[in-house]
């Protein structure tokens, strides 16, 4: 299974002089969506994740899928306001503006191991929020998994120290 092939290049979406990577094609393709949420969970398995976190909104897609492989739990960050309980906040920069996500203070136990997730690593900066959420919720990061890495935005060093893996890198 190439995952590569399932994913689509958009021209100029959301903005012009961005290449969207559109994983929809993954998702509606009974064997690329096998492939994707195997991939990452095999990876993962030996890091002994006890809860996965993944980012709205498409974090959610492959996290809760990824989570029960590894008989983990999922947790949600999400966009401010959308979290009906007591929350804590981080904000973050995207490759085309600037948000933060939530998390609700309860989420994360103190100690577990956390995997983070998300579909797409860009400039990191979504993925260092959720990494913040889950050390600010006293959990640890256990590792960061992403369908896809635009290799080019460094959004590793966001992550410094931090085990990381994708399963599609564009350099
Ligand atoms: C996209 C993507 C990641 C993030 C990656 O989400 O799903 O969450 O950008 O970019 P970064 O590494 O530069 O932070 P987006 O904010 O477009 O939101 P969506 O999932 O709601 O579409
Ligand atoms: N999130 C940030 N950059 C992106 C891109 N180029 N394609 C899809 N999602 C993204």
């Amino acid at each position: 299974m190439n995952l590569a092939d399932h994913i689509r290049d958009i021209p100029d979406f959301p903005k012009p002089g961005i290449v969207f990577k559109d994983i929809t094609p993954v998702l509606a393709d009974p064997a690329a969506l096998d492939a994707a949420v195997q991939g990452l969970a095999d990876w993962a398995r030996p890091l002994e994740i006890d809860v996965v976190i993944g980012a709205e909104a498409r974090g959610f897609l492959l996290g809760p899928a990824i989570a029960r492989e590894l008989g983990a739990g999922f947790v949600l960050a999400r966009k401010p306001g959308k979290l009906p309980h007591e929350t804590i906040r981080a904000e973050y920069e995207l490759e085309y503006g600037t948000d933060s996500l939530e998390l609700h203070t309860d989420a994360v136990s103190r100690g577990h191991r956390v995997l983070v997730h998300d579909d797409l690593l860009a400039t990191g900066g979504t993925a260092a929020a959720l990494a913040s959420l889950v050390e600010q919720a006293g959990g640890v990061v256990a590792g960061c998994a992403f369908l896809i890495e635009l290799a080019f935005l460094a959004g590793r060093e966001r992550l410094a120290g931090a085990d990381i893996h994708a399963l599609v890198r564009y350099d």
